[in-house]
């Protein structure tokens, strides 16, 4: 598939996710949780409220299952079920940051259109109760789409997160009355 075209049908995509589309490229810095555990932040999370909207049509909670491969990389594995069926999204990420930095590569497979790539940046996290995510995927040479994710373990939270979620959120440059509460 031309460039061009792909590059049409990514833009569509996430158009209609109502991802914040801007011109320019993706950030480079952007300052992540300091002394990152990749094996402590592994597993379910579920996605408590997002700003891309494409795993939002079953009224449930999205979760996202994050298990380490033998090659080292990390599956990515987003899930959500609709009418009792199971609708999956699969990938891989792999760190690239400096040691210590939550500075992932995220790569899905995405049916027609190839690979999809994207940066996963943890802005802050506990492992046990929460995350919050921000992730951007360049769009042809010009455009960028920048995605935020608000993540929880599987248990009610304890209040305290509520403040360490929006100061993350508000170093995500993102705007919070884009995110939506998925569950
Ligand atoms: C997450 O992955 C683990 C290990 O493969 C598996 O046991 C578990 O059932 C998965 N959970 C979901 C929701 O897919
Ligand atoms: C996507 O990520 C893979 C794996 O990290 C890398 O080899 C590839 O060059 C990336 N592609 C783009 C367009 O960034
Ligand atoms: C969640 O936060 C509480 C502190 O309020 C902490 O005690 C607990 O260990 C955390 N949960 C997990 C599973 O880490």
């Amino acid at each position: 598939m031309s460039r061009t075209l792909f590059a049409l049908c990514v833009l569509a995509l996430v158009a209609h996710s109502q991802a914040a589309l801007s011109f320019g490229q993706c950030p480079t810095v952007k300052h992540t949780v300091e002394n990152f555990e990749l094996q402590t932040y592994l597993g379910e999370w579920e996605q408590l409220e997002t700003t891309s909207q494409m795993w939002h049509f079953g009224g449930n909670c999205p979760l996202a299952n994050y298990t380490l491969e033998k090659s080292g990389k990390v599956h990515v594995k987003n899930s959500i079920t609709v009418f009792g069926k199971e609708v999956v999204q699969e990938g891989y990420a792999e760190l690239v940051g400096e040691p210590g930095e939550a500075r992932l590569n995220v790569v899905y497979d995405v049916p027609i259109f190839g690979h999809h790539n994207a940066s996963y940046i943890v802005l802050d996290t506990d492992y046990g109760n929460f995350s919050v995510v921000y992730s951007c995927a360049s769009i042809g040479p010009l455009m960028k789409a920048e995605f935020g994710y608000i993540l929880k373990r599987k248990h009610n939270l304890p209040p305290w997160v509520k403040e360490r979620i929006e100061a993350a959120v508000a170093k995500s440059g993102l705007s919070r009355n884009t995110f939506k509460k998925n569950c």
